[in-house]
């Protein structure tokens, strides 16, 4: 017999930024992030597990390439769903899988992205989710998706704001094992459901520092990242709590681009600087800011992961309209800057 469970997971967005581990075993971080959750038909992965007595190892394919799970991300997920696996009965197909037998048992795991892995569009995230979700229900496990989401942070600390839907906030957490460390829904993907996310891709390239290793590289040389951490970050997290919760799009955008902005002043400040944004970013970035200078009030948010792509965030589908035209005007793909392409992604909300 072979019992197998697909599950599908949105990838998401940071508009504050998670960057810094205070522990990288565990993958806990130094500061707050909240992110937007995008809407699963638009950038997503399925995963489909699955469990036989005739598999004797534990094996993953990626985009149908198969991958190595030495790594200790991979094992971590694995191991804390094995621990809380349950009995599971099929009567039709004539499964009984009891408690102690899951320590036995293999699974395969396949995993594709609907997006280009390497667009460096935080895939990481929708994977891990994903996996860690579709474990859980192949085993049984009773966890609900914040204590879900403590397991998802050990494979990608990003995954953790992908089990739920609207804007999540993950909690940093103190206590040491890590079991504070967790995602909770601010509000759900109702509340501001006129949002519209326009992704420019400027490079499908993969980028050429990892944001595990970048990061890495900033807490052991960035003083800018302790002031960050410290200060800025917890003001930041209560305004754009308020902001999202009374649907302020003012404020909202304000902190979006300040905090991007900040971000990647703090990878300039790690030894050797880490640039992630090229020449097309910023001159998005100084499209969008004059746009928003000349109506007198922020029309658009950007916000840049660790690689050049732009994700904007339009206040609705009006100003979408109005940011698209721009942008094929001033950046048509294929031109003479390296922006390939835009993805729509209304956000699950
Ligand atoms: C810039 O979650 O990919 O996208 O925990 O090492 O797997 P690891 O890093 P990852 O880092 C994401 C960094 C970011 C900001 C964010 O998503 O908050």
């Amino acid at each position: 017999w072979v019992r197998m469970v697909t599950a599908q997971t949105p990838t998401n967005i940071a508009v504050i930024k998670y960057w810094g581990k205070r522990d990288e075993t565990l993958i806990l971080p130094v500061n707050d992030s909240i992110s937007v959750t995008l809407d699963p038909s638009h950038l997503c992965t399925t995963t489909t597990v699955a469990v036989s007595p005739t598999f004797d190892q534990d094996r993953m394919w990626l985009n149908g390439k198969e991958i190595s799970l030495s790594g200790g991300r991979f094992q971590s997920c694995l191991r804390e769903i094995r621990a809380r696996a349950c009995d599971v009965e099929d009567k039709e197909k004539g499964i009984k899988i009891v408690k102690k037998d899951w320590d036995k048992l293999h699974v395969h795991m396949a995993s594709y992205n609907n997006f280009p892995t390497a667009a460096g569009l935080a895939s990481s995230a929708a994977g891990f989710a994903c996996l860690v979700f579709a474990l859980a229900k192949l085993m049984n496990a009773k966890e609900d998706n914040g204590e879900l989401s403590a397991i998802a942070r050990q494979g990608s600390g990003s995954a953790c704001r992908s089990l739920f839907g609207g804007f999540v906030k993950w909690n940093m957490g103190k206590v040491e094992d890590g079991s504070d460390s967790r995602a909770v829904q601010v509000v759900d993907d109702k509340h501001w459901d006129d949002l519209v996310i326009i992704i420019a891709v400027v490079s499908s390239r993969q980028k050429e520092t990892s944001s595990t290793t970048g990061m890495r590289e900033t807490v052991e040389t960035s003083l800018l990242l302790q002031h960050r951490a410290k200060e800025v970050v917890p003001k930041r997290i209560i305004k754009m709590e308020e902001a999202i919760k009374n649907r302020d799009f003012a404020s909202f955008a304000q902190l979006t681009c300040a905090d991007s902005n900040q971000f990647h002043a703090v990878c300039l400040d790690t030894s050797p600087p880490i640039f992630y944004m090229n020449d097309t970013s910023h001159r998005i970035i100084s499209c969008i800011e004059k746009w928003n200078c000349c109506e007198g009030t922020p029309q658009v948010a950007y916000t840049f992961d660790a690689g050049p792509n732009a994700v904007l965030i339009a206040q609705n589908r009006k100003t979408a309209a109005q940011l698209l035209q721009k942008l094929l005007f001033f950046f048509p793909p294929n031109s003479d800057t390296d922006l390939n392409s835009y993805v729509i992604g209304d956000k699950s909300i």
